[in-house]
């Protein structure tokens, strides 16, 4: 008899981000600037016909990567973007019907693999004034949880944990045996990081991503942290040879010439300084900027405007539903401040 898995039936999937390269393209979180060019030159000649034709070989770049990040090698799993990090983690770290603790809104995959694994997301919500309350979830960490995820900082509240939030959780988490995924994707953003729990805990993992401030979405390459015995567990998923030449070049070209990270930190911080000194000399309230997006709440229709800074002003941005005090808003990403000076010019036309 033909099989077809009844969770795919219904599970839902956003295929839709395509044709997007003639826009300013500030609805999904990538750099819209992208790496100085040198870097992605310096990159391309290094890459021969051979190496193309080669599977590609991680070791070298592993360990460049764990100088960057203090760690070993064998405390890193490279993936296909930390989207299909977070995957694994999922699939090695829970079971069929198993409780997984996470808050709302946030990063949706977690939610797409739970319900594509069978597993029991269960959903701790913002408060109204957009906190979250680490009670709610420490609430949720009863024994049969298997797995607690927390975002630092979250997408897209924009909210960070505290340290001792952040000891109390882990605490609770031994105590009750649930394994906890940290998904740093916006560290750099916000500088603060909780990889030391993952590099000295069996059951905690953090992902990261080049997708962010590396400014390599297109490039797919993320990694797990963790200790090695269990970093070892999520490599077994891995499908052979699941990070490409390309990203393997490009990302180790950022990591090792003088000055690329700080410069992209610099622009950054250079933009969101801008566009949030903007927003408040033009009386929005807005949200959550520990990442490289917030929320703003516009004065008029958030969905309305995300069609016209399309159509009238070839800038995509979102619409966020009811987000607490502040109702309907926008989310947009931060970039350099040209891009963001483009953004303001188009608001104050757009949003009267
Ligand atoms: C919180 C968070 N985690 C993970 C990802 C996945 O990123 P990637 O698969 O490009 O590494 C995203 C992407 O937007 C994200 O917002």
């Amino acid at each position: 008899m033909y099989y077809l898995n009844p969770r795919l039936v219904n599970l839902e999937r956003i295929f839709d981000q395509n044709e997007r390269s003639s826009y300013l393209r500030l609805d999904l979180n990538e750099n819209p600037g992208g790496l100085p060019k040198t870097i992605i030159d310096d990159a391309l000649s290094e890459i021969t016909p051979e190496l193309v034709a080669e599977y590609p070989e991680t070791a070298h770049f592993t360990k460049v990567l764990a100088k960057h990040i203090k760690a070993t090698p064998q405390n890193i799993c490279l993936t296909n973007g930390s989207a299909e990090a977070i995957r694994y983690v999922i699939e090695a770290y829970t079971g069929e019907n198993g409780k997984i603790i996470g808050v709302v809104p946030s990063y949706f995959m977690f939610q797409v693999y739970s319900e594509m694994y069978g597993r029991n997301f269960v959903k701790v919500p913002y408060s109204d004034s957009l906190d979250m309350n680490i009670d709610d979830i420490l609430k949720e960490m009863t024994d049969d949880a298997q797995l607690l995820i927390l975002l630092n900082p979250n997408n897209p509240m924009g909210n960070v944990y505290s340290d001792e939030e952040v000891a109390k959780l882990i605490e609770r988490a031994q105590e009750k045996q649930i394994t906890v995924l940290i998904d740093e994707a916006y560290h750099y953003f916000y500088p603060k990081t909780f990889i030391n729990y993952a590099l000295s805990n069996k059951n905690v993992f953090v992902t990261r991503t080049f997708s962010k401030l590396f400014s390599m979405a297109g490039c797919r390459l993320g990694y797990v942290v963790g200790q090695p015995e269990s970093v070892a567990m999520v490599q077994k998923l891995t499908t052979p040879h699941n990070t490409n030449v390309f990203a393997l070049k490009i990302a180790e070209k950022v990591l090792t010439t003088n000055g690329t990270l700080d410069t992209l930190i610099d622009n950054f911080n250079q933009g969101r300084a801008y566009l949030i000194n903007w927003l408040d000399l033009n009386n929005y309230k807005h949200a959550g900027s520990a990442g490289n997006f917030i929320f703003i709440q516009p004065k008029t229709d958030a969905e309305k405007l995300v069609e016209h800074m399309k159509s009238e002003k070839k800038i995509l941005i979102k619409s966020y539903p009811n987000v607490g005090k502040l109702g309907d808003c926008l989310r947009v990403s931060i970039g350099e401040q040209t891009f963001m000076e483009q953004f303001t010019k188009a608001l104050l036309e757009l949003d009267k």
